[in-house]
């Protein structure tokens, strides 16, 4: 069993008598897909944050809901790209980051599950995602220029909402709460993928000694 597998794996000790389950995005959250079909008849449903997800979950057989029709979710899984010591984290290095931020914000728990390799002392050595409207993007780039990044357009790749991802490189995120509220002034951005301001409840990180546990 690799890191990612471990992780996915100890998430299943918090979905016990969940029946709608938030779903994140990317390879760790698709190990956890493949534990939830062990456990699809406790289910009523998943709210998905991608298009990618919502196939698999639909493969094996649990309904996707839409989150205008559920309230609140008790848990949400997902992984991440990098976390800092407090759960703040930087999340979208699969392009899914609006979503999962609506999903994170509507979940009581919101479960982070990860290989050891995403922790890190500070963030932003995995250039920041933000989503962007098209006709913004180099409008945003100019001023994320004057925070201090080098944005770089991921060209040809087009998010579930239609807009586009700059990846910031060279940012030192030394207080994210404070980076993410700046970032969300700026026109054109739909989402920054800084979960700082609402950061992960609980880190599962899955190290070749097993798992680690940061709440
Ligand atoms: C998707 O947009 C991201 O936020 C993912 O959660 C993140 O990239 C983690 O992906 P992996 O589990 O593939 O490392």
């Amino acid at each position: 069993m690799n890191n990612k597998q471990k992780a996915a794996q100890a998430a299943m000790d918090y979905i016990k008598n969940v029946s709608i389950i938030g779903v994140g995005t990317g390879s760790t959250v698709n190990y956890f897909i493949e534990y939830l079909a062990d456990v699809k008849s406790q289910l009523d449903g998943a709210v998905s944050s991608s298009e990618a997800s919502t196939e698999r979950l639909k493969k094996i057989g649990i309904p996707v809901l839409d989150l205008n029709n559920v309230g609140d979710l008790d848990v949400y899984v997902d992984g991440a790209d990098e976390s800092n010591a407090h759960l703040h984290l930087i999340k979208g290095g699969g392009g899914a980051l609006t979503r999962e931020k609506i999903i994170a914000g509507a979940s009581k728990t919101f479960v982070c599950i990860a290989d050891s390799s995403k922790k890190v002392d500070v963030l932003g050595k995995f250039p920041l995602p933000i989503e962007v409207i098209p006709m913004a993007r180099s409008f945003v780039a100019r001023e994320l220029v004057k925070h201090g990044g080098k944005p770089i357009w991921r060209e040809g790749f087009i998010t579930d909402n239609g807009n586009q991802i700059l990846d910031v490189h060279n940012l030192e995120i030394l207080d994210p709460v404070v980076m993410e509220m700046a970032l969300n002034k700026i026109p054109g951005i739909v989402t920054v993928g800084l979960f700082a301001v609402r950061p992960a409840d609980i880190l599962l990180l899955g190290s070749d000694q097993g798992i680690d546990i940061i709440k």
